[in-house]
């Protein structure tokens, strides 16, 4: 089993809303697609620009730089094939969001 770490509450993120967080040296990306929670990669494939400062349509991030789009669940870039951010384990202990490094 992998150590869940702590990085939000869930009041801190309501539906549609996306941030970016630090957790064990790593910058992520936390989502909330219709109150279920998702963790990727905050760095963009692109040019590394920051999902977590994205716009979210359901589960589907916009980079702000250049629009790069990527399902949060799967990772995948949906603009350009077969690339894939890194995606985090994601529970939810009471009212804290937790992942998986
Ligand atoms: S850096 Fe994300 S689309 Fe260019």
């Amino acid at each position: 089993m992998p150590d869940f770490i702590t990085v939000a509450k869930v009041a801190d993120l309501k539906p549609g809303q996306a941030k970016m967080i630090l957790a064990g040296g790593h910058q992520i990306a936390l989502f909330n697609v219709h109150g279920n929670f998702y963790a990727t990669s905050n760095l963009c494939l692109h040019m590394g620009g920051p999902l977590g400062d994205g716009d979210l349509s359901d589960q589907v991030v916009s980079c702000p730089y250049h629009g790069w789009e990527y399902d949060v669940i799967s990772g995948e870039c949906l603009t350009s094939s077969n690339l894939k951010v890194q995606t985090y384990p994601v529970q939810v202990n009471g009212e804290e969001i937790q992942i998986a490094i």
